[in-house]
């Protein structure tokens, strides 16, 4: 409302990309489109694309990734809602690290599952506890989530914190859900690993990504499963009858996708990157408020609890006095407290801008 007024209102609210997508990914959907490959499909995708996504994860993993071991789906989120009702009975917990994606809950409890959030903790960079994560495991426990890089947090779990992760869950029998739909938004040195790399671990890992942050294009709704084929073959049906099929000429142009390589889409990683230290500088000489550089991803996690407010307070006198819009922490779990996350998707003078704001309020609140 204040934007449609005129104000001068900064949006870091919402996880959407605002770099272009490539043209040639739109050429294809449009050409293929119009070529008419517009008929049912699959219910496991059109061979194209799952040959396609086995190269992209045989070179991933370095080890041979079949085209029996994904299924298409429309987006990360449809993929991660087949990959619990495919696992989960009523009363199964799922274990998930606590700042998490909002959506989280209600995938879990969609199949009757109980999501049980594991503390994660600002002042160690939101990594995991190794042992809080075991102590929370019951006989009712059926899987770890996991996402790296994390939406909100923007930690990529290191490779031991994965491999311990995956020791656990062999212990205990549990499935791994990997949400990796950040696995291209990889900052400075930190190095992506996921449990699927680890082929002793194929039969428990189920990958659930897309092409909506990698690609910039969310409005496409082209994601996947990755898994063993075993486990492909049987959750085919609830795919079926989910959705019978995606549209084919979408799958041509991921499949095109996945095979080339865009030199804009790696200036759109440098560019979060840059926004994120803009974001960081702005805020460096303020006493209250701090953030840490993100890992992975394309959000920055604020601290505003030395300024005595919650996040949710602190978010909302920021867009009332200062018409910056921002999520509060909370709204990801309960150790998101005393946080802000701020989407790294407007240019670097608009986050300096940005940062100057929340550096204002900040200070009049001392
Ligand atoms: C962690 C996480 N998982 C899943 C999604 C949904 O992604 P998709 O567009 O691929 O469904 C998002 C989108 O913001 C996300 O941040």
């Amino acid at each position: 409302m204040r934007a449609a007024q005129g104000e001068d209102v900064i949006f870091l609210s919402i996880g959407e990309p605002d770099a272009a997508p490539p043209q040639s990914v739109l050429d294809v959907a449009s050409t293929q489109m119009n070529n008419g490959r517009l008929k049912y499909s699959s219910g496991q995708g059109e061979p194209n694309v799952l040959a396609a996504l086995s190269r992209h994860y045989t070179k991933q993993t370095g080890r041979a990734i079949g085209p029996d071991q994904f299924m298409f789906l429309p987006g990360t989120q449809t993929a991660l809602s087949v990959a619990f009702l495919s696992i989960l009975d009523e009363g199964d917990e799922v274990l998930m690290f606590d700042p998490y994606y909002a959506t989280y809950e209600a995938l879990v409890r969609l199949p009757g599952g109980i999501p049980v959030p594991v503390p994660l903790d600002p002042d160690r960079g939101f990594h995991p506890d190794l042992k809080l994560l075991e102590a929370a495991i019951t006989p009712r426990t059926r899987a770890i989530l996991l996402n790296s890089p994390s939406n909100p947090t923007g930690a990529v779990f290191t490779a031991e914190e994965v491999k311990a992760i995956g020791a656990l869950a062999a212990k205990h029998d549990l499935w791994l859900v990997s949400d990796e739909v950040y696995a291209n938004l990889v900052h400075g040195n930190h190095v992506f690993t996921s449990p699927f790399f680890d082929q002793a671990l194929e039969e428990r890992v189920i990958v659930c990504s897309s092409i909506s942050k990698s690609h910039a294009l969310p409005g496409f709704r082209c994601g996947w499963i990755a898994a063993s084929a075993d486990y492909c073959a049987k959750a085919v049906a609830v795919a079926e009858s989910l959705l019978f099929g995606s549209p084919q000429f979408l799958q041509d142009a991921v499949a095109f996708a996945l095979d080339t390589h865009f030199v804009e889409l790696d200036q759109m990683q440098r560019d979060y990157q840059l926004r994120a230290m803009a974001l960081l500088e702005g805020l460096s000489a303020c006493k209250t408020v701090s953030a840490r550089m993100p890992e992975g991803g394309m959000f920055v996690m604020v601290d505003v609890r030395k300024t005595g407010l919650s996040g949710e307070a602190f978010a909302r006198a920021l867009l009332h006095q200062h018409n910056v819009v921002t999520m509060p922490g909370e709204s990801f779990g309960a150790c998101g407290q005393g946080h802000l996350r701020v989407a790294l998707t407007v240019d670097e003078a608009t986050m300096r801008e940005a940062a100057k704001r929340i550096a204002a309020l900040a200070t009049s609140l001392n």
